[in-house]
């Protein structure tokens, strides 16, 4: 498993995409290859000191695995503290990069067809993922749904077509636009469970054909995406999901709890092992897990602190504690005792808790 320490990586490169995105390719020194080894779909967690203040946020690469430099992408966001500073780089500054993290994989091997689901900028995941499978499974297809705004936002236009140019049969793309007119009427609008009906209706989508399925984009288009996949009969554990940010009002899998606070209650005694040490510190009431780390020197692994990215996942091994909300993890997992520590209220009055555990 990937360690949970930042290192500094140099940026060779900080390329445009579109008017509003931008790659950052890091060089990866030979001693950290094996620290930052990835699998298709994995993201990043980058940290930087913005105004005085610590900021972290993960971004999915974009690379296929085997390259040289790692890429991810960066789309610049209304208001976006970090997006704003990655648009601003260049090729020589140095930024701290946790090595990769995440779940929505695919692993190669063997002969598949992939349906990935895209919108905006859940594409940088999808990259990793076409780009990898085409190139190590000889056999393989892969089919991607793009939904953007116009042709200009579109983020990898070009690596997108060079791919479909080296893989012309193995490899489909359909972009789906809702604001600019297409031709085909078929393909304007928004990529929703109507446009995947509609598409499977004129044979495009064969749902007989797909091995798994990821998507990656708003709340909004993955729950739809989701539900009309399972609604087709898909096998749920086929299906791959990725949120970057929910949408108000997007139904977290566990809901939220409110933190009832009792002032005679006692701190919680938390030990926690990570990276194959332990740690220990405590928890007063109230007080939020991530803070409560941080006052007592502990570094623990976060990045969003929202309960969606995951980078937080540990497993309780002793005592009992509940989550805020939770946007990431299956139902198995928290059957399993896994919890998103930066959601975390302790429930009993000792905590031991494993970020090791897989
Ligand atoms: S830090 Fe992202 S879910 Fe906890």
């Amino acid at each position: 498993m990937a360690s949970h320490d930042f290192h500094a990586l140099t940026l060779a490169e900080v390329a445009p995409l579109t008017d509003e995105a931008v790659t950052l390719a890091f060089d990866l020194p030979q001693d950290l290859s094996e620290d930052f080894r990835f699998t298709p779909g994995q993201y990043l967690t980058l940290r930087a000191d913005i105004d005085g203040q610590e900021v972290r946020r993960s971004y999915s690469i974009c690379s296929p695995v085997g390259s040289a430099q790692l890429r991810v992408g960066i789309k610049r966001l209304d208001g976006g503290r970090f997006s704003t500073f990655a648009n601003s780089l260049k090729a020589g500054d140095q930024i701290e990069v946790m090595p990769p993290q995440g779940r929505f994989t695919a692993p190669l091997g063997g002969a598949n067809h992939y349906l990935l689901l895209a919108a905006g900028s859940g594409i940088t995941p999808m990259m990793s993922i076409a780009a990898s499978v085409l190139e190590n499974e000889p056999d393989s297809q892969v089919t991607l749904l793009f939904g953007n705004r116009s042709t200009a936002s579109i983020m990898f236009r070009e690596q997108l077509e060079d791919l479909k140019d080296r893989y012309m049969t193995r490899f489909t793309v359909m972009h789906v636009l809702a604001r600019e007119r297409q031709e085909l009427e078929l393909f304007n609008g928004r990529l929703n469970g109507d446009k995947l009906t509609t598409l499977k209706e004129r044979g495009l989508l064969e749902l007989s054909d797909y091995s798994a399925a990821y998507i990656c984009g708003p709340a909004a288009m993955i729950e739809e995406c989701a539900d009309w996949l399972a609604g087709q009969g898909m096998d749920k554990a086929k299906i791959k999901t990725e949120l970057f940010t929910p949408a108000p009002g997007s139904a977290a899998k566990a809901a939220a709890v409110a933190v009832a606070v009792d002032p005679n209650a006692e701190a919680t005694a938390i030990q926690v092992m990570i990276d194959g040490s332990t740690r220990l510190f405590d928890q007063r009431p109230g007080e939020n897990y991530l803070d409560a780390a941080k006052r007592n020197g502990v570094s623990v692994p976060y990045s969003c602190a929202n309960g969606m990215c995951a980078t937080c996942r540990c497993q309780v091994v002793e005592g009992e504690a509940e989550m805020k909300q939770n946007f990431s993890l299956e139902d198995w997992e928290v059957d399993s005792g896994f919890l998103l520590s930066c959601q975390l209220v302790p429930k009993s009055k000792n905590l031991v808790l494993d970020y090791d555990a897989l």
